[in-house]
């Protein structure tokens, strides 16, 4: 166990920094091992102060320090771990350091690394004081120039703003000297140097000015960045028309990197990617790659409003600009690829992650109110959560305040550091509404409960809803507020028509309802028929609803709902029943039949979008019915899961072969959403139909594999066989391994269909393949792709009885953290749940995170997480 309790770190403890720095001049002597950073700082007292200066530094080899030309004495000044102070400073004076750091053996991944031979750096949270002193807080906002020196075989230097001089230099060295405009936080500084390949475009902006476009990617890669180039150029483009912002600099560049701890990085005019989610063709990446591409590209660029130029006042706000980031390339996705897909991909991936978050000891608000390591607060809550409360301010303000709200926050605040309060503000003065209670949103954790129920009167023609809504405690916060919750909904009859009906005396279609009291009731009139109620359309709140709908009810919504949320939404509810009722020992064949032939009459809906039909094929996925079961059992779900996907396959073979034959790519490979679309179709009617593997179907899923002409195709070929195992799967992963070894992003592909497998042996392969000579756990990508994938998607096998998924996971976090301490806590999630198993789990996991939480050396971020996991 530590002995230093590390200190936790307060909202309520914010003070403005003590010094402010105008302006910084940095020049960067590259070499791999050591590199010296000299920084030229105006230092500037804040105000009427007596404190010492106090800024940090870690890992850094001092040199010297100087003020106004004057180097100090030891006396004068002292460095320890965290940084340096400097008792008696000036009230404004130029500071002086210079420092020797080493990239190379920089294997945390933040700060400046060496990726690929290449130098890079990654600096959110609180990597910056790995680089130079300096008060790392959002809140301190400068202008930087940057000087980057190395060896000419670092053919391209790079760093925020614009390129202002370069030239050559003695000794086979060259220079480049960068200037950004724009004030910024430290976060938000990068450098790049490396021999890179170029791909290069430009777009005219909205007032006609030209902003070269510059992707730069391993040498040989260019082909593979025209889909995020061209991304890139639709997000510029929607970003002036959705919410009038305008890129700012003549340049925008990105840069992907192979060792990168998380997806990708805002910098100013200087983005850092993850090569995963830049690189993509149709032969490597499959759709849901491009996908993710279009998304994280689009979200990276939509920063550089929401987060540069208006950033976080202290790291709290977080969700100020990831919430909001969020929402804002979610918007632009449905825009894309269709709102009804989108959004229903959206909400799978919030329950599935953030749910899953609030309902453990994990749990925390939107912005919360204490932390340990900053690190460790990139959560689903702070980003996903995050961004459903803006959806909701929509919805409550409408588009036009909501635009207005938008408008007045980019006029106050551009080139401030700000809150969500401020934020909020915003929206108050523009729309005159009063969001005092809405704030709570932010602050409370946990996933409101609102039951809805209600009578129908036919002789008075009217219908009463009642709705409670009730919030679970969550760690730390016992006792929990009524939240205004927006309930969109609407009225079907028994055949599925829509019904019209009259609320506050206006006749609707549909319409919304705040719920911001522990109880309401509502009454509807000149309702004529019976209706079926259609609630939370579009998932209007990030709320777990519950009605008192009964199955026929559920299927007139699963065969006709108008909004395909709440149509998809039936249908996973319907599933999610059958398969509960399997787990509990007790099948209801009857309805498992019925759900059967309405899965069925879906699938031959000519009118429905394809990637909508694929979303309505898949059955709810494992850790989301782990969620509903109480206690949670890994194993009997994942039987009976499986029990009904073979039943289904059975029911449905002729048409999922014919679904599967009817739609073949015929033309050239597009990855847009069509295409994706069908090809998603095509492959879940393939999986699903492997339910069953019957001969005849695995030699189907065989064919599939030999035939597939991109990864899509291949990975679902792969997938399938995975189902039939034995000699067939081992077969295909031998000959994919053997045809893809020199692509990286690709045998990351294969390390992860292996960690998802849940048969009884894949777990004795997963610890095998750690020894396999492609495996690198100083790799995050793919670390993850063995790691992650089986703890969070192979829950049959993590889950396994003995706990040696548990103590395989622990091992692994314990190895990571000596070296990559935010990559090792990313990893204590899927033990985090423990309270939620079956007793004989739960005391497994608990006893791994025991383990852990006691190993001496641990980093501040594993020990955080660990020990709130067992509190
Ligand atoms: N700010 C990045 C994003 O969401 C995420 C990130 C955080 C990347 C910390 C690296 C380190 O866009
Ligand atoms: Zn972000």
């Amino acid at each position: 166990m530590r002995t230093d309790t590390p200190q936790a770190i307060r909202l309520s403890d914010y003070r403005p920094p003590a010094f402010l720095i105008d302006e910084v001049a940095l020049t960067f002597d590259l070499h791999p091992t050591a590199t010296r950073v000299t920084a030229r700082l105006q230092v500037r007292r804040n105000r009427e102060h007596s404190e010492p200066l106090r800024f940090n530094g870690e890992r850094l080899k001092p040199i010297s320090v100087a003020i106004d030309g004057r180097v100090l004495s030891d006396g004068e000044r002292t460095i320890d771990d965290e940084g340096l102070t400097i008792p008696s400073a000036p009230d404004a004076f130029v500071l002086e350091t210079e420092v020797e750091i080493d990239p190379e053996n920089n294997k945390a991944l933040e700060g400046l690394y060496m990726s690929g031979g290449r130098f890079c750096t990654q600096c959110e949270a609180e990597g910056f004081r790995k680089i130079t002193f300096w008060p790392d807080r959002p809140d301190v906002l400068s202008r930087f120039t940057v000087r980057v020196e190395a060896d000419r075989s670092f053919r391209h230097l790079l760093s925020n703003g614009n390129l202002i001089e370069q030239g050559e230099l003695e000794g086979g060295r060259h220079y480049a000297v960068w200037n950004d405009p724009f004030l910024k936080p430290s976060y938000l500084f990068a450098l790049v140097a490396g021999e890179l390949d170029v791909l290069e475009d430009s777009l005219v902006t909205m007032t006609g000015r030209t902003v070269e476009l510059k992707i730069f990617v391993d040498p040989g890669m260019a082909p593979r960045a025209a889909y995020a180039m061209d991304a890139l150029k639709r997000s510029m483009r929607w970003d002036e028309e959705a919410f009038g912002r305008e890129y700012d600099l003549d340049l925008f560049m990105i840069v992907a990197v192979r060792d990168f701890n998380f997806g990708a990085m805002e910098n100013k005019g200087l983005n850092i990617f993850n090569s995963s989610l830049l690189l993509a063709d149709p032969a490597t990446a499959t759709d849901a790659d491009f996908e993710r591409i279009e998304s994280v590209v689009a979200h990276e660029y939509f920063h550089n409003w929401t987060g540069d130029r208006i950033t976080c006042r202290d790291w709290f706000q977080l969700c100020l600009k990831e919430g909001l980031t969020v929402f804002r390339d979610q918007s632009f996705s449905a825009d894309m690829r269709g709102h009804a897909v989108q959004r229903i991909k959206d909400v799978k991936a919030l329950r599935a992650r953030q749910f899953a978050e609030d309902q453990g000891p994990l749990a925390h608000p939107v912005r919360p109110s204490s932390y340990l390591k900053i690190d460790n607060f990139y959560t689903a809550t702070i980003y996903e959560k995050g961004a459903e409360i803006i959806r909701m301010l929509k919805i409550l303000l409408g588009a036009e305040a909501f635009r207005a709200g938008m408008d007045l926050y980019f006029e106050r605040w551009d080139g401030h550091a700000t809150t969500v309060e401020a934020f909020i503000k915003c929206f108050e003065e523009a729309s005159g509404s009063d969001l005092s209670h809405f704030f709570a949103w932010y602050e409370q954790a946990g996933t409101p409960r609102v039951s809805l129920e209600s009578q129908y009167d036919e002789a008075a023609k009217t219908l009463t809803l009642n709705f409670a809504q009730e919030t679970p405690p969550t760690p730390g916060q016992p006792v929990k507020q009524a939240l205004p919750i927006p309930i969109a909904f609407g009225l079907l009859d028994g055949e599925g028509r829509p019904l019209r009906f009259e609320h506050d005396g206006e006749p609707q279609d549909e319409t919304v309802i705040v719920l911001d009291q522990p109880q309401a009731s509502i009454t509807l009139t000149g309702v004529d028929r019976f209706p079926v109620i259609s609630a939370l359309r579009g998932f209007s709140a990030p709320v777990v609803l519950t009605t008192d709908l009964e199955p026929k009810d559920k299927y007139v919504l699963l065969a006709a709902d108008p909004d395909l949320f709440n149509r998809w939404e039936a249908g996973q509810e319907l599933a999610r029943d059958l398969i509960l009722r399997r787990a509990a020992g007790s099948p209801d064949e009857v309805n498992e039949e019925r759900y059967a032939d309405a899965l069925g009459r879906a699938l031959s809906d000519q009118s429905a979008d394809p990637a909508f039909k694929a979303l309505m094929l898949a059955l709810p996925s494992e850790p989301d019915l782990a969620l509903v079961m109480s206690p949670a059992d890994p194993q009997a779900i994942h039987e009976a899961r499986d029990a009904l996907r073979t039943r289904l396959s059975v029911h449905l073979e002729s048409q999922l072969r014919e679904l599967h034959n009817g739609l073949q790519d015929l033309g050239e490979f597009s990855p847009d959403a069509e295409g994706a679309g069908r090809r998603a179709l095509r492959n879940a009617a393939l999986d699903l139909l492997l339910a069953n593997p019957r001969s005849d179907n695995a030699a189907y899923a065989h064919g599939h594999f030999e035939a597939a002409g991109n990864m899509t195709d291949a990975m679902a070929g792969l997938s399938a066989l995975m189902q039939v195992g034995g000699e067939a799967f081992g077969q295909a992963l031998a000959d994919f391994y053997e045809r893809w070894t020199s692509e990286p992003l690709v045998i990351d592909k294969w390390f992860a269909v292996q960690a998802r497998d849940p048969s009884e042996t894949a777990i004795g392969r997963v610890m095998g393949l750690t020894a396999h000579p492609a495996f690198d756990t100083k790799n995050p990508n793919r670390l993850r792709a063995l790691v992650s994938t089986f703890a969070n998607f192979n829950p049959a096998r993590f889950h396994d009885p003995s706990g040696a998924g548990y103590r395989f996971l622990a091992d692994q976090i314990l190895a990571v953290d000596r070296f990559n301490p935010m990559i090792a806590a990313r990893l204590v999630d899927p033990l985090g749940g423990w309270r939620r198993y079956k007793p004989e789990l739960g005391a497994l996991m608990r006893a791994e995170l025991e383990r852990i939480a006691a190993t001496a050396g641990l980093s501040k971020n594993v020990y955080e997480l660990a020990t709130r996991a067992l509190a």
